[in-house]
């Protein structure tokens, strides 16, 4: 292959996946809507599903007001629209996510695996950066955290190979903050009262996670992912 050609099938993601990615996530944010809604009415305020849902639909109207012309701007389209239109810790946390990955991968015309596992890492460290949750704090941290350890670890097998393995690490680690006490956020304020329920934010990560992991499979004709 020539340098800089595009290799999909080769487990390459493109500009068009990464819009067709945030496209899917909008869709599944908007069916898991109410599912977010309760998992936040049991531990915070109730909006968890209504932010992500209100940021993702005006994400994909910004990818198509104005087409990026690469990953990272794509990337940068969602970022600053999470970050503009979602009120709440989310709407920041996911953006400056969103934004670190950007950046993590400025210069790229397409996103192999190395590049993957970097983005994925620079959005954890946005998410640590700004939000200063710690693995086993109950939040979004707790499906990201895993799920990038996952990534690297199967960086090697190509990128269809290893978001499908930070997927599954992302529900383990997000199945995982249901007996624990929140010590970040919103839940934070329950103390106790916040264990026996599941993270609305680390649910969110985990789709976002599974969304990727599902393209990329179909992407690769593999049935990676589907664990
Ligand atoms: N300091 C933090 N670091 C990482 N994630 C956090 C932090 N605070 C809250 N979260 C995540 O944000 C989620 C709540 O998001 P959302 O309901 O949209 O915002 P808000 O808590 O302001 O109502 C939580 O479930 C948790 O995963
Ligand atoms: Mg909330």
């Amino acid at each position: 292959m020539a340098p800089g050609e595009s290799d999909t099938a080769g487990g390459m993601a493109t500009t068009d996946d990464v819009v067709e990615a945030v496209v899917r996530y909008a869709a599944v944010v908007s069916s898991h809507r109410q599912e977010l809604i309760d998992l936040d009415a049991a531990i915070g305020d109730a909006d968890h599903g209504e932010n992500m849902n209100r940021g993702m639909t005006a994400a994909v109207q910004a990818l198509e007001a104005d087409p990026p012309g690469s990953p990272a701007e794509a990337l940068k389209t969602v970022a600053t629209t999470l970050i503009r239109k979602v009120g709440g810790a989310a709407g920041p946390l996911y953006g400056t996510a969103f934004l670190r990955a950007s950046t993590a991968v400025q210069d790229r015309e397409t996103l192999g695996p190395d590049d993957v596992v970097t983005g994925l890492r620079a959005a954890l460290e946005g998410l640590v950066s700004r939000g200063k949750a710690e693995v086993g704090d109950k939040t979004m941290v707790d499906a990201w955290s895993p799920a990038v350890d996952a990534a690297a670890a199967a960086a090697g097998d190509g990128v269809a190979a290893l978001v499908a393995a930070a997927a599954d690490a992302a529900e383990e680690g997000m199945r995982a903050t249901t007996p624990l006490v929140a010590r970040k956020g919103r839940a934070s304020y329950l103390g106790e009262r916040s264990a026996g329920h599941q993270d609305p934010g680390a649910t969110s990560t985990a789709l976002l996670l599974r969304v990727l992991a599902d393209l990329a499979s179909e992407r690769c004709g593999s049935d990676a992912g589907t664990a």
